[in-house]
Formats: C-alpha cells, structure tokens, sequence
C-alpha cells in the first residue's frame, strides 16, 4: 500500500476503517509511524515560528534545544520506518493539520504558546497509550521511552513560559480561556483518528 499512494488520509474517504484492517502488520507499524513523524516535523515547525518571537537567553536555550529534540523525534520514526524496510507516509490530513484548520491562526505570542501546550500534551498522551500496550517491540519501546522523555519536559518549560508571559502582557485570564479552547477542540479533533490510530495500533 505505502509504494502504491504513498499518502494516506484517515478517517477520510481514501481510506477507511475496513482497509486498515486489511493492512500487514508491518505497513500498519510504518503508518502509525508516520504519523506520528508528521506530528513531529509540524511541532517542529511551530518552534521554529516562536524562535524569533522570544528573544531572551532563557528562551533562546530552551527553544533551540526543544526544537533539536523535535527534528530528531522525526528523525527516530523516519529511521524506524527504515528499519522496517519502508519509507514515510505522507501525512496530508493528520492530527496538526486538522487541529490548525480547526484553531486558526493563532494570534500573538500567548496563542502560540497554548497551541504548543496543546499539541505537546497530545504528543504526550499518544507515546504513553503506545508504550502501555503489551505488543510493542523493543526497538519501538526505546523510541517512545526517550521520545515520551524529551515531551515531558516541553510541556513543563513551555507551559511556565506561558504563564510567564500572559502575566507580564496582563493576559492570565486570555490564557486560562486559550488554553480550555484548544484542549476542548484537541480533543474534538483526536477523536476524529482515535479509531484508526486503535485499528493500527493493534497490530
Ligand atoms: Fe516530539
Ligand atoms: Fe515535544
């Protein structure tokens, strides 16, 4: 299937519940790991819009380590798919992206923030359900152990700095309200792939 298309669209009409049902359990792996590089490549790409905005030595640090940690996240499930004797799913209607149809644009520095809070916390919450499963091999184990790692650590600095930031802009409410917004429509949108991401999952 991956050398035929190429592409997949989940919970779409190119494919649906049945034909994940009928992949290999090796095409399934290199899917869910593609999407999982799609959401990677995208998160990095959000970094690399907020590296200009915050200027201090604290943020430039963190930010230009937090946006290393994402590029070689894609890197690890891009080498895994290898691994498996593959190549990268192109991922045109992913988490990210129907998450960014659904929000918008973010506007100004406290919005970008949430929405990197938001997709950190999804990152989070996908490796964690993988790595609970029993049938995980232990190549695939190591990835979502230091993956799952680095996230947690995103999230922490990264929701501070929000903090940080609504506070000295006055802005603490606007950023308790963003923050609801875009769980609550985060949690609309995963719900959308849940289903798919469970077919492959048990593969
Ligand atoms: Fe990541
Ligand atoms: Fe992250």
């Amino acid at each position: 299937m991956t050398e035929q298309t190429n592409e997949a669209i989940v919970g779409g009409e190119e494919r649906n519940l049945a034909d994940l049902r009928r992949m290999s359990a090796v095409d399934k792996q290199i899917l869910i790991f593609s999407f999982y590089r799609d959401a990677e490549l995208r998160g990095a790409r959000l970094l690399f819009n907020l590296i200009g905005h915050l200027k201090d030595a604290d943020s430039q640090l963190k930010m230009t380590k937090h946006l290393s940690d994402e590029t070689r996240h894609a890197w690890l499930w891009t080498r895994r798919i290898a691994d498996l004797g593959g190549s990268p799913v192109m991922v045109p209607d992913g988490y990210q992206r129907r998450l960014g149809m659904r929000i918008g644009v973010p506007r100004g520095i406290v919005e970008v923030l949430g929405l990197t809070v938001v997709v950190e916390e999804r990152a989070q919450s996908r490796y964690m359900a993988h790595a609970a499963l029993p049938n995980v091999d232990a190549e695939t184990r190591e990835v979502l152990k230091a993956v799952t790692e680095d996230e947690t650590w995103h999230l922490s600095w990264i929701e501070k700095k929000m903090r940080e930031v609504a506070r000295e802009e006055g802005q603490e409410a606007h950023a308790d309200a963003i923050l609801e917004r875009y769980r609550q429509i985060d949690r609309d949108v995963f719900a959308t792939l849940a289903a798919d991401e469970a077919e492959l999952l048990r593969a």
